[in-house]
């Protein structure tokens, strides 16, 4: 009996491994622009010798492909991938989430493989922000999908005449006020020069970028702001500086300020499962923090002289929050 258990045990860890092969095999054929190679029916020994590829590993990745459903066999040994593949996982495609691939792929789960090592060491990985800010400033942008609208909301009810957006990435927020209120002064904070070059590149001329680290921004700027956007940010801070930060953002805040904060949150309502691993990831490196907790963040708020105005959901099963603080009188 004992056997049969440790058998239903070990199918059950592979049965639960199987979603994995679906990521590995999207990933690699978005890093290879496979799908696309595929797009009309091809067999694997002309796709091998044209694209300069293993053919024994390219039949390999398609098997998988027909397996998970991302590619079909369309007869004469010929293979095709699916359409959904070739929008949303193609490089090419302006519908493409690939760049999530890569991320979890690429930083996320090497970062968890190493964690045995890290967790006896006691040593930390460091994070190399030249190597995926680009990633990671695209990756945010599918946030910014559920997240511009109530922050436009903000900016409609509070009228800012001046907004100071911290650690920008590609300005999105920034241009979608842009649009709605082109008068509004609109300043974006930057440290990654690839980003900033980037976001030059898409963005109106309106918005004035400056490339440099917030803290140094904060403490020479000398005009005044009425809004502060920190969106995914906090986790760049260690939890004991956070109220010091706040206190800059005051520091630079006019007399109706506010700060508009994107975060997820630990020991928050929702989202429990994906923080606590979003966690696991930040203390595994040396150069990242922390997720904050609402008390945390309401701490923090209260002693730079803010209160919290809201604190709400924005992707629930990420806990994903945002939360508006306000000046205090
Ligand atoms: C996760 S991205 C978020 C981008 C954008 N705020 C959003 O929510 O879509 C964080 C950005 O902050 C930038 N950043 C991190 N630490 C910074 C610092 N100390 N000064 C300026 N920018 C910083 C990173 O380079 C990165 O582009």
């Amino acid at each position: 009996m004992s056997e049969l258990q440790r058998m239903i045990q070990a199918r059950n860890w592979m049965k639960t491994n199987e979603n994995f092969l679906e990521t590995w095999h999207a990933h690699v054929g978005y890093d290879l622009n496979l799908f696309d190679r595929f797009e009309s029916p091809a067999s694997v020994e002309d796709t091998a010798s044209r694209f300069n590829l293993s053919s024994e590993l390219l039949q390999r990745w398609v098997d998988v492909g027909v397996e998970v459903g991302h590619l079909k066999e369309t007869g004469r040994g010929k293979f095709k991938a699916n359409k959904k593949m070739i929008k949303y996982a193609s490089k090419a495609s302006s519908e493409s989430v690939g760049i999530l691939l890569s991320e979890m792929m690429e930083l996320h789960i090497p970062t968890l493989l190493k964690y045995p090592e890290l967790l006896e060491s006691d040593e930390r990985l460091t994070y190399l922000s030249e190597k995926f800010s680009e990633i990671v400033a695209e990756t945010s942008t599918f946030l910014e999908k559920a997240a511009v609208s109530p922050i436009l909301k903000w900016v409609k009810k509070e009228k800012p005449d001046a907004i100071i957006d911290l650690g920008c990435g590609y300005c999105g927020y920034l241009s979608s006020i842009h649009r709605k209120h082109p008068k509004t002064e609109l300043i974006g904070v930057e440290l990654s020069p690839e980003v900033v070059e980037k976001a030059r590149e898409k963005v109106s001329s309106h918005i004035d970028i400056r490339e440099g680290d917030i803290i140094d921004f904060l403490e020479s700027y000398d005009g005044k702001a009425d809004m502060i956007m920190a969106h995914n940010l906090l986790y760049y801070f260690k939890p004991e500086d956070r109220a010091g930060l706040f206190h800059r953002f005051a520091r630079v805040l006019s007399k109706q300020g506010s700060v508009t904060i994107i975060c997820p949150l630990v020991k928050a309502k929702h989202g429990a499962a994906f923080t606590a691993a979003f966690n696991t990831f930040m203390t595994a490196h040396s150069n990242l923090y922390p997720l904050p907790s609402p008390d945390s963040i309401k701490k923090d708020a209260k002693e730079a002289g803010f209160r919290v105005a809201g604190m709400k959901p924005l992707i629930r099963e990420g806990g994903w929050y945002l939360i508006t603080l306000k000046k205090k009188k």
